[in-house]
Parts: C-alpha cells; sequence; structure tokens
C-alpha cells in the first residue's frame, strides 16, 4: 500500500526534473547562437518562409550585416514585418537572441562575436527606441480612430 504513493512521488519528481532540464537546456545562458539557432530560428532561416532570410545566403544577409550588429539585432528583437518578436518564442531572452544573430551574421561573412554586456546595452538601447516609435505610430492612429468616431456621433 506504500509503494504507490511514494512511486507517483519519485514519477512526479522525475517529470518535474526532466520539464526543468528542457527548459533549462533551451533558454540557459550557455547556449550558443547556433543552438538556438536551430531550436528557434531554422523553421523559418532554413527555408527562407515568408521571405526571411536564409542561413548563408550572403545576397540577403550582405544589406543586413551592414546596419551593424546592435541595430539589426536590437530591430529582429522587437519584430520586423514576417519576422515575430523575439523569433517567436515568448521565453528567449535577449542574450540568446542575439547569439543566435551574431551566429547568422557569421555565417555570411560577417565577424560579429557573440555580444558582451556592453554590446547588449547597445542593443537593449536600440530595440527601445523602435519600440518607442510604434508605440507613438500606434497611439497616433487611435487618436485618429477616436476623432472619426467622435464625428461619426
Ligand atoms: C515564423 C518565422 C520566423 C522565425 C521563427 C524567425 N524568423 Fe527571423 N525573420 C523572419 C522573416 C519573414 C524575416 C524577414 C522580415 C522582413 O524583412 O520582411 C526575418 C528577418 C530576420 C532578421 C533580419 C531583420 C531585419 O531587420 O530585416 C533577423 C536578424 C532575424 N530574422 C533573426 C531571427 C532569429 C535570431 C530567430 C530565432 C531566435 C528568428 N529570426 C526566427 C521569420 C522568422
Amino acid at each position: 500500500m506504500l509503494i504507490l504513493p511514494s512511486f507517483r512521488f519519485f514519477a512526479m519528481t522525475f517529470l518535474l526534473a526532466a520539464a526543468a532540464h528542457a527548459q533549462s537546456s533551451i533558454l540557459a545562458e550557455a547556449n550558443s547562437g547556433e543552438q538556438v539557432y536551430k531550436a528557434m530560428c531554422a523553421a523559418c532561416h532554413e527555408t527562407g518562409v515568408a521571405l526571411a532570410p536564409k542561413l548563408g545566403d550572403r545576397a540577403a544577409w550582405t544589406p543586413l550585416i551592414a546596419e551593424g550588429q546592435h541595430v539589426l539585432t536590437g530591430h529582429a528583437w522587437v519584430g520586423v514585418r514576417a519576422m515575430p518578436p523575439r523569433g517567436g518564442s515568448a521565453k528567449l531572452p535577449l542574450a540568446d537572441f542575439a547569439r543566435a544573430v551574431a551566429f547568422m551574421a557569421r555565417t555570411s561573412g560577417a565577424n560579429w562575436k557573440d555580444p558582451d554586456s556592453r554590446l547588449l546595452l547597445e542593443i537593449v538601447k536600440e530595440a527601445d527606441k523602435r519600440l518607442t516609435k510604434s508605440i507613438k505610430e500606434q497611439q497616433a492612429m487611435q487618436r485618429e480612430l477616436h476623432s472619426i468616431a467622435k464625428a461619426a456621433k
């Protein structure tokens, strides 16, 4: 009679540990850009879904690389047209995302290093600038909608 609950306890502990391991192996700081790319970005960037620049496609990456590492990474992080914010992975830390971008750029000739904390701060500032701009654009649209609604009353 005592075996069943303790088995359950161990089974649950095992499942929790497995879940924690799966999550930490996806999100851990130690993930290389290549690992993040394969897990989170390859689905679109391997085949070029919706005009995603393909891995290793120099013609597509050269103008992107020319934008500079903090600018390109910051803009991609908040999303660009069909490129979803964070690459569509809601829990992906910026540092992991930024390493994936650096890896992708390196496969097309850039000499970008994995960002250190100084570069990460530049990326944060650029992403914040982009986000603030799009929030302001949306607020202007909202004001426009409100005035249309008011005029229609
Ligand atoms: C659901 C598909 C999808 C996934 C997943 C995805 N991307 Fe993209 N990505 C796109 C598309 C589409 C574009 C092209 C956007 C455009 O220029 O219209 C793009 C563009 C980019 C760009 C160039 C941005 C620019 O300023 O033009 C970078 C950098 C990038 N992705 C990085 C990543 C990284 C890193 C990941 C994984 C963490 C990722 N993407 C995951 C679809 C995706």
